[in-house]
């Protein structure tokens, strides 16, 4: 049974404290291509009302040659405290793109340095910043140069495991005018593989004045607990846990807040969170919305009777009427089986 200590529930009861711009919660939904466009994000800020959130990372290059706005940079109006993520190797570019950004209402710029993918590394960004850390450097300061709201770095902790430099890169972002730096303890080679390396963290926040967030495995209420109690960071970010789940957040946050555990949905909920999910994906963005409903709904259908069968059938959803169907269906057949129990 997970438990609050008296101690992490003082150090954590203050706002997260980013430049001038102050956040009432420790626990910040992360950004992930593909996933956390505003239909996503609304379902998160539901269950996690102050929690900071983040838009699919952005490409500034894109942005300087298209100069139009793409769909993942829209923001809802009421949607706050939200950051929008930049990724490039160009200083000019990034600042450029975080002054639109900053139009469009983001209450900071976060500067993706952790992406591994090959796509990303191989033009300069992402991870690949990590072995070019006056390049990294150039970049905040121009991006911290050109916007009046805060500037924050994700990465993670290395290139390789002989190649762990992210004590001398965080060190490196803060002189350069970060204002918060988000850790994945994992390094790029691993990709997404093996545990993230939580003690690297640890030694990121004893030797930074910056809010240091802890990033990698935070699965769950008790991962986070024990992820703040041996990091000494000053927050956690949620990732691969949310898929399928946006309650995670919320009932992490709620636990830091009260010392009390959220009852967490159960399945019948979970597959009303999918349809939901459904139907906004399509009102927002059409068939497109549908066809990246799949991936969504095959996380939903877990951890009940009947849904490996569910997951096959909604991977191949062409409309959003076979979704629902599919849906109601499983709910039907979950509320029989409560019926009778
Ligand atoms: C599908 C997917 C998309 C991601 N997209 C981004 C992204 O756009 N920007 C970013 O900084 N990290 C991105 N990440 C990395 C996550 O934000 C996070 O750092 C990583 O998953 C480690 O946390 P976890 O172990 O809790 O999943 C992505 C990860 C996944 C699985």
């Amino acid at each position: 049974m997970v438990s609050l200590s008296p101690s992490l529930q003082s150090r954590l009861a203050t706002p997260l404290q980013i430049g001038d711009f102050a956040v009432q919660s420790r626990v910040l939904q992360s950004p992930l291509s593909g996933v956390t466009d505003m239909v996503f994000r609304r379902l998160v800020r539901r269950y996690a009302p102050d929690s900071m959130m983040y838009t699919e990372m952005v490409n500034a290059t894109g942005l300087h040659y298209v100069r139009e706005l793409p769909k993942i940079m829209e923001l809802d109006e009421q949607e706050r405290p939200i950051s929008i993520q930049l990724f490039d190797c160009r200083p000019d570019f990034l600042a450029e793109a975080a002054v639109m950004a900053v139009e469009e209402g983001a209450d900071t710029i976060d500067i993706n340095m952790g992406c591994p993918v090959n796509k990303i590394t191989k033009n300069g960004g992402g991870s690949s910043l990590l072995r070019d850390p006056e390049t990294a450097e150039a970049i905040v300061r121009a991006v911290v140069a050109a916007v009046p709201v805060p500037v924050t770095v994700k990465t993670r902790i290395g290139w390789t495991d002989k190649e762990i430099n992210i004590l001398d890169f965080a060190q490196r972002m803060e002189a350069a005018g970060a204002k918060m730096i988000t850790v994945h303890g994992r390094t790029r080679s691993q990709g997404y593989n093996g545990n993230a390396k939580w003690e690297w963290i640890t030694k990121v926040k004893e030797i930074l004045q910056i809010p240091v967030i802890a990033n990698g495995d935070i699965f769950s209420v008790e991962a986070a607990v024990q992820c703040l109690e041996q990091t000494g960071a000053d927050g956690v970010m949620c990732s691969r846990g949310t898929l399928g789940y946006p309650f995670l957040v919320g009932e992490i946050d709620y636990f830091l807040k009260t010392g009390q555990l959220r009852t967490p949905p159960t399945a019948i909920e979970r597959l009303a969170c999918a349809r939901e999910h459904l139907l906004a994906l399509f009102e927002y963005k059409g068939d497109r919305g549908v066809r990246q409903a799949r991936k969504h709904m095959t996380w939903y259908a877990k951890g009940f009777t009947g849904a490996a069968q569910l997951r096959g059938e909604l991977c191949l959803i062409d409309t959003v009427t076979q979704g629902v169907v599919l849906i109601d269906r499983a709910m039907d057949v979950l509320q029989q089986e409560r019926d009778i129990a």
